[in-house]
């Protein structure tokens, strides 16, 4: 049978008369040829790579950020900054990380943004909703997370035109919040038909070619998915009788999915993630992803856990706590929104550390997070871990982080890439969940018959691996035979 083969790059010119097939050297698996001084090796492939076709990045990408707080305002000011090359885009991967492609000894490792046909920073154009009528530059000196004279006086010009639209607010979802720039309708559909011409009035004003809307607003209090999220149809009649399921980050959700601009969450909120909107982003053609930004305590957790789990170290418990003064703290304050940040925050361990395969491991750890409010901190998050391990023979040891970090500037990145890589996604015909984008969640939304994966490094890995399938490189998978 004939057998289709590749060759690794440094042979390519000799194939022809070099290379001889399963069927010919009667081998099961590898054949290796040599002629001369020249080693061939031949691999069985299932295809030839092929670069998928992407749109070109042309025109604006306008970005509509659901929130002007500490996190967008941070942001939209570290782009403009970059932009006039007054700062470096330190943390963000599209714009500082490289991509190795092919073998290690072809040297090959180019800028993944020189990779993939990524947005450029002068491309983006910023809008905003917030129940709070600040502007960008007013936000940004209330939230106190940038210096005023280094990092937002020599951009104020262009933070001052982000005016906040009105936003679709309800306290009842944010206890611990009030603004008076708020839509009022007489239905959540009716909000939702705002919300869409919102986005399409932002279209036009700004000549944007393609949007993209980002979650950037407050933690609203855990609702559990149920029967009204399960059909568009049944979210649809919800939202006609407004149904107390529906809350503002599903609402936004669906404007965006309607107008077929990718969402992404950065909170733990609802949003896209039940069947619902799977269906619409599927049916409208756009992609989405989310929850929850991973940017501080928890990205810290998917490294440490999975290094307890290669060196096969057993786990006793993992106590996390948090000081934080801003004003996500303060509504964190309220239980019901806690409760929502607990769910994304504890679900990581049971899923990287698998108790199921490793009982005597990980059979019985104790996990426990907590988000204290404390002002004088404001958005410099400290956060403390006590990790109780233990190794041979089953001797106790213990890990201590403290982690004095900054909220906004570990996050402000995150929300760059994740813009950027959305809209590739949008102009790559990738439709639906992208669980590539795991990387930069907490909860990564995923298909419903697979467990999200919470790895760091794989993830990583899934995302490099997903840009080198997008540009018809090989996958690399570290064997290395060269
Ligand atoms: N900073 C991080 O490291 C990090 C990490 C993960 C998740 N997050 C999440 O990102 C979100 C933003 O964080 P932040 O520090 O910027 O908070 P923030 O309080 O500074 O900003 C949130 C903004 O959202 C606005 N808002 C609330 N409800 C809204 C609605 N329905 N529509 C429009 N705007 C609304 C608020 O008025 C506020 O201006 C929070 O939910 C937070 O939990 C942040």
């Amino acid at each position: 049978m004939a057998q289709r083969l590749r060759l690794r790059r440094n042979t390519v010119g000799h194939c022809a008369a070099t290379v001889c097939t399963e069927a010919q050297s009667g081998q099961n698996s590898l054949t290796l040829v040599r002629r001369r001084d020249i080693v061939l090796e031949a691999r069985h492939i299932v295809e030839t790579p092929k670069k998928r076709h992407i749109e070109p990045a042309t025109g604006r990408l306008g970005v509509l950020t659901v929130g002007l707080g500490a996190v967008a305002s941070t942001a939209i000011a570290g782009v403009e900054l970059i932009k006039r090359g007054l700062a470096e885009p330190i943390g963000s991967l599209s714009q500082m990380g490289t991509i190795r492609l092919g073998e290690r000894t072809e040297g090959r490792a180019p800028l993944i943004r020189d990779l993939v046909p990524l947005a450029g920073l002068d491309q983006l154009v910023f809008g905003a909703w917030d129940p709070i009528s600040d502007t960008a530059y007013e936000s940004a000196l209330k939230c106190g997370v940038l210096d005023r004279h280094e990092h937002i006086e020599p951009i104020a010009a262009a933070l001052k035109e982000i005016e906040p639209m009105p936003a679709v607010f309800d306290q009842n979802y944010v206890r611990r919040l009030d603004g008076s720039n708020v839509k009022s309708k007489a239905t959540k559909r009716e909000l939702a038909e705002a919300v869409r011409e919102d986005i399409r009035n932002f279209k036009v004003k700004h000549s944007c070619d393609r949007l993209v809307v980002i979650w950037c607003a407050s933690t609203e209090i855990l609702i559990e998915p149920g029967s009204v999220h399960e059909s568009i149809d049944a979210l649809e009649a919800a939202m006609d009788v407004n149904d107390v399921n529906i809350p503002p980050s599903v609402i936004y959700a669906y404007a965006a999915l309607k107008e077929g601009v990718p969402f992404i969450n950065g909170s733990p909120n609802l949003a896209t993630d039940v069947p619902a909107m799977t269906q619409l982003a599927e049916q409208a053609g756009v992609p989405i992803c989310g929850k929850d930004f991973k940017s501080g305590q928890t990205l810290l957790k998917t490294v440490l856990a999975p290094m307890l789990k290669a060196r096969m170290l057993g786990l006793r418990g993992w106590y996390s706590t948090n000081i934080l003064g801003n004003r996500d703290g303060e509504v964190l304050e309220d239980p019901d929104s806690f409760r929502s940040k607990e769910v994304t925050k504890l679900g990581v361990l049971e899923n990287i550390l698998q108790p199921g395969l490793y009982p005597e491991l990980y059979g019985h750890f104790d996990h426990k997070v907590c988000i204290n409010y404390y002002p004088p901190r404001g958005d410099n998050k400290e956060g403390w871990d006590n990790i109780d391990i233990f190794g041979w023979l089953g001797y106790p040891m213990q890990i201590k982080v403290d982690f004095l970090c900054r909220d906004s500037i570990l996050a402000a990145p995150l929300m760059l890439d994740l813009v950027l890589f959305t809209d590739l996604a949008q102009r790559a015909g990738l439709v639906g969940i992208q669980e590539w984008l795991s990387f930069y969640f907490k909860g990564p939304q995923h298909a419903p018959d697979v467990n999200p994966e919470h790895d760091l490094f794989i993830q990583q890995t899934k995302l490099k691996n997903t840009l080198r399938w997008l540009m018809g490189e090989e996958q690399v998978t570290h064997l290395d035979l060269e």
